[in-house]
């Protein structure tokens, strides 16, 4: 199935759109068609990426500057896309963050707040606007999950654990869902060059490992969506996690902790 907006569309709604992997999946869509609908909180950039997915091809283009951890953005957001009778067909679960420091010396406010946009934003916008997606002909959820999600990581234990979360509630919605011709994919990204770990506090150049570009995750979920639940981004990181299968999993936090050590 190729991600159209015959198939897929005519719009999609991508969160976290202002910077790194949500700026590429809108323009990607933008290229291919797709309407927009935009959110974040930075105003300033949705609009700019607006224009600019304008001129890439995008027939129209909402954008809502919305803190998504606030309680009522995700009603508000339907709302708007019920009143202005907005053809949903993709929902790309984007926003997310991560903030990487010892659990006992982190701000409580700061995790919740981090297990709300990870896991209570996806939950309550996918289940808001299901209505809307099931009553197209077919239509497509996208939630961003990640390696990690297989992988016990300390000091990262809160976002590690919202990504397990995600994956597991979209491969459980992959088959719930299928029967209505909604797709459902979790998107498994390894490292990742966006703004992510300068939010989180880690120092990219302190990090061994190969970074992957945004447009290379986005190329693997769309080439993934329809045909199965979940995917992991890149060759390394499908290697990784499958070797890491073969331990027990106190071993695999046991080596994280090993390098995720601060
Ligand atoms: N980069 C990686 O290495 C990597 C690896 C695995 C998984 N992921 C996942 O990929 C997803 C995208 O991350 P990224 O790498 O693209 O990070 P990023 O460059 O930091 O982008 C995060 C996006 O989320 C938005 N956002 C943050 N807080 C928000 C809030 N309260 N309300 C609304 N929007 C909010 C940000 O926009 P504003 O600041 O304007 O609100 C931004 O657009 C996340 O779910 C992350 O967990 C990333």
């Amino acid at each position: 199935m190729s991600i159209s907006p015959e198939v897929y569309g005519p719009t999609a709604l991508v969160t976290g759109a202002s910077a790194g992997l949500g700026l590429e999946y809108s323009k990607e869509l933008a290229r291919k068609g797709f309407s927009l609908v935009l959110v974040a909180r930075r105003k300033d950039r949705l609009e700019a990426l607006a224009e600019e997915c304008r001129e890439l091809g995008s027939p129209r283009i909402d954008v809502f500057p919305l803190d998504l951890t606030e309680k009522a953005s995700c009603s508000f957001l339907t709302n708007q896309i019920m009143e202005k009778k907005i053809p949903l067909g993709l929902l790309i679960n984007n926003a997310g963050f991560g903030k990487y420091e010892a659990f006992f010396e982190s701000s409580l406010s700061e995790q919740l707040q981090l297990l709300d946009l990870n896991a209570r934003v996806p939950l309550e916008l996918t289940h808001r606007l299901l209505p809307i997606l099931k009553s197209r002909p077919r239509s497509g959820v996208i939630i961003l999950s990640s390696i990690v999600a297989h992988l016990p990581s300390p000091y990262f234990a809160n976002y590690s654990a919202t990504k397990g979360w995600d994956l597991l509630f979209a491969e459980g919605l992959y088959h719930e869902l299928r029967p209505y011709r909604v797709d459902v994919l979790a998107v498994l990204p390894g490292l990742t060059t966006t703004e992510f770990h300068d939010v989180a506090g880690i120092r990219k150049d302190k990090i061994p490992f190969p970074f992957r570009k945004a447009p290379q995750v986005v190329q693997t979920s769309f080439r993934a969506l329809g045909k199965k639940a979940a995917v992991i981004d890149g060759k390394r990181n499908k290697i990784m996690v499958f070797l890491a299968r073969f331990l027990p999993r106190s071993w695999v936090g046991l080596l994280n902790a090993k390098v995720l050590k601060r």
